[in-house]
């Protein structure tokens, strides 16, 4: 006969709801096991306009797809009894140490996602030990930032405005506010085509229409958040007095060239990342005028479709700059294991902008914590199960691609 013994209360704690679970929102989270399960919490707390123009990519989505499957064709080569009892994610990125080789991306109308918007995403940062790079359409100011954040690696990202001294003043107050570094956006000379954003009619800042209201009813909370806090804008430029299209088109300058950069250089003494990278030809180019890293990226595939997929260029932008630059890609990034293998593939670090969006929209600041735990653990755990206890050890050995 099988021996019964009765059940401990600490077993029976979780049925009555008294333990140390914490709220709905962080039972919901500690529920989330990947970036992919926070995508559908936000999908569900955000307006369908709000989370597809997160979502959502340029033209038919090819290069953001290809980017993830990019990532999917990868197969790791791991070398077992490699004594992995203390893997250590940590490295430098421009110098300086980072608890894992990460960075959160910039990204615009953060308040958007949630109203906690970019300073809920720098604090999170802070606390993960990564850098984050504030937008130039961020909804939060270049000086709020510094302030909400103090103790963080900021960086500032701009584009090369049209209105030169309007480039320079942003340069000034991020170096005045303490920013790290700035990185160069190149992949914007026009704004692409985002066809979600014209079928659901999205406005930004968000309207109030007869649409609006019936899709409110089902998210309550988001529209509540919006309409109660500050307005959204873009906190940078609140003198700017224009609509979004003209904002759009003084900011962007479809006529810069490789000489508005060494303009930059000139300007700007501190770590200078270029960001849009494509081909092993410009990344030489941009390192030749000065640039200390380059980001191969293709905007998460939200200006060219069919650009190169950021991984496949990887390797041939890190032969090309050599040992004179950092290299870091982003684009299609949902897990730590897609870090390790960008890593592994030849980049200092990885950039990720939706995995911690969907955090952000999934519940705010305490999201983009989750994410961000979910991205260390999965790194960590990929290292061990590779056999690599440090990040220098990871090489291009330790993947190839698939065939099939
Ligand atoms: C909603 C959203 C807004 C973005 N806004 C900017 C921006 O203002 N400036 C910029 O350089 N990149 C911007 N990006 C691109 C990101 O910096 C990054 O390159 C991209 O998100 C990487 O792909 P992933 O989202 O698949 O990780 C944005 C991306 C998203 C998803």
């Amino acid at each position: 006969m099988t021996a019964r013994q009765r059940p401990r209360w600490s077993e029976l704690r979780p049925l009555f709801g008294t333990g140390a679970g914490g709220g709905r929102v962080e039972r919901k989270l500690a529920r989330a096991a990947s970036i992919g399960d926070l995508r559908l919490l936000a999908r569900r707390r955000a307006p369908r306009a709000v989370f597809d123009y997160t979502d959502g990519a340029a033209g038919d989505e090819l290069s953001l797809r290809r980017s993830r499957e990019g990532y999917a064709h990868l197969e790791f080569v791991p070398r077992v009894l490699q004594d992995v009892s203390a893997v250590d994610p940590s490295t430098t990125i421009l110098g300086k140490p980072s608890a894992l080789p990460l960075v959160f991306a910039p990204t615009g109308f953060t308040r958007m996602m949630h109203t906690e918007g970019e300073p809920a995403v720098a604090r999170a940062a802070e606390r993960a030990g990564i850098p984050y790079a504030l937008s130039t359409m961020g909804t939060t100011s270049i000086e709020r930032l510094a302030a909400e954040a103090p103790g963080g690696r900021r960086w500032f990202q701009l584009y090369l405005w049209r209105d030169r001294e309007a480039g320079r003043d942003f340069v000034v107050r991020a170096a005045e506010s303490g920013y790290e570094a700035l990185v160069l956006t190149v992949d914007t000379p026009v704004p692409g085509p985002r066809l979600r954003d014209v079928r659901n009619g999205l406005t930004i800042p968000p309207s109030v229409t007869r649409r609006t209201v019936v899709e409110g009813a089902r998210h309550p909370a988001w529209w509540i958040d919006l309409l109660t806090t500050e307005p959204l804008e873009f906190a940078s430029m609140s003198h700017f007095d224009g609509t979004i299209a003209e904002l759009v088109s003084t900011m962007f300058d479809p006529s810069a060239t490789m000489a508005d950069l060494e303009w930059l250089r000139s300007a700007w003494d501190g770590p200078l990342v270029v960001k849009g990278i494509q081909t092993p030809a410009d990344a030489r180019a941009v390192v030749d005028r000065g640039a200390d890293a380059v980001i191969v990226s293709n905007h998460g595939g939200r200006q060219l479709d069919r650009a190169p997929t950021p991984l496949e260029v990887l390797p041939e932008v890190v032969d090309a700059v050599g040992d004179r630059a950092e290299v870091y890609v982003d684009g299609g990034i949902m897990s730590g294991a897609d870090v390790v293998a960008a890593v592994a593939y030849g980049a200092r670090a990885a950039l990720v902008g939706r995995a911690y969006l969907y955090g952000l929209m999934a519940a705010g600041e305490r999201g983009v914590d989750r994410a961000a735990q979910i991205l260390r653990s999965e790194v960590t755990t990929t290292m061990a199960l590779l056999g690599v206890r440090a990040v220098a050890d990871l090489r291009r050995d330790h993947v190839r691609r698939r065939t099939d």
